[in-house]
């Protein structure tokens, strides 16, 4: 299968996706390489190596990011979503593989280098690492043909404004460059993530599943869903973020609604700040996909997400 590339923030439903993707059988992922976000830039980058050596996966390069936006900005702390740590407060025994050195900007540009002009980028985090790449090697689109980003809103609310998400809105400036690249790019906004809900059964069947990452992830999702409980899902359980943005790159899961628009982000200091603007103007009018326009944009899904991927972490692998 094509080579993949993880630009991720590892909280907790970062953590997830990586075990999905560790899990599923083809994937060739080559390396993943880490933001301030969820957690700061290294942290995430130690939480990632730790996730990788549940998932016997230590062969993976991992190499650390930016650690402010592009116009630098701190990010602001966010472990009231994801725990002390960024994993739902889970302690894990610490790596025995050491991070890469490079910076990640670097490990994206090398890899794509080295990936024969086929990589897919999968990116659930704030877009600065791929905007900084994408500043050093001018040709990085002409590399990698394909990037998914798992972010935006853009008709359900925000989730750090009400109307910015965190992916986002985090870093307008570089969300602005990327989009604006020359690449086929895959948008998974909240308006499908927000609706592929995993659920307290789905929980315990992950915590029962006998697999050292359905088990992690059951734990860490613990937190994580309290977290939903209380702010945004009428029970207890979670959105499935960045995991379905992971399902929808490795083509698992089809979009029922997924039609090609033209997408800026609002980069002024205002209200407004991080904010999406998708044109979806002629999904009203009956002409959807728009000429040009090199965004799929993931409106709609069937909801079947969830239980595909407790399967799969559950799945004892040979
Ligand atoms: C996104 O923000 C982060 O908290 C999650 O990991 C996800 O990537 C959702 O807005
Ligand atoms: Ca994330």
């Amino acid at each position: 299968s094509r080579p993949l590339l993880m630009d991720c923030d590892t909280g907790v439903d970062d953590a997830v996706a990586l075990m999905y993707l560790c899990q599923t059988p083809g994937v060739d992922l080559r390396a993943v390489t880490t933001v301030a976000g969820n957690t700061s830039a290294e942290q995430a980058a130690r939480n990632s190596l730790q996730v990788l050596q549940v998932a016997g996966r230590t062969d993976i390069p991992v190499a650390a990011g930016a650690a402010a936006t592009l116009r630098g900005d701190v990010k602001p702390e966010a472990s009231f979503v994801h725990g002390e740590g960024g994993l739902g407060g889970v302690t894990l025994p610490a790596p025995s593989a050491a991070l890469d050195p490079r910076h990640a900007a670097d490990l994206i540009i090398d890899t794509a280098r080295e990936s024969g002009g086929n990589l897919h980028i999968l990116a659930t985090a704030p877009l600065t690492n791929l905007a900084l790449a994408l500043r050093k090697e001018p040709r990085l689109p002409e590399l990698v043909p394909h990037v998914t980003v798992m972010g935006g809103a853009v008709h359900h609310p925000g989730n750090i404004s009400p109307v910015a998400e965190a992916n986002i809105g985090n870093d307008p400036e570089a969300a602005a460059l990327v989009l604006a690249a020359d690449w086929d790019l895959t948008l998974v906004p909240l308006d499908v993530t927000m609706r592929e809900n995993l659920t307290e059964a789905h929980r315990q069947r992950l915590l029962a599943g006998g697999t050292p990452v359905s088990r992690l992830a059951g734990e860490i999702l613990d937190f994580y869903f309290a977290f939903h409980e209380q702010t945004a899902l009428p029970f207890r359980g979670s959105a499935c973020h960045d995991p379905l943005a992971a399902g929808i790159a490795l083509g698992e899961v089809t979009p029922k609604l997924a039609p090609r628009l033209h997408v800026t982000v609002d980069t002024a200091d205002g209200a407004a700040r991080g904010a999406l603007v998708a044109d979806t103007r002629g999904l009203y009018l009956g002409y959807p996909e728009q000429p040009g326009a090199r965004t799929s944009v993931v409106l709609e899904t069937d909801g079947a997400f969830p239980d595909l991927l407790v399967d799969r972490l559950c799945q004892v692998r040979k």
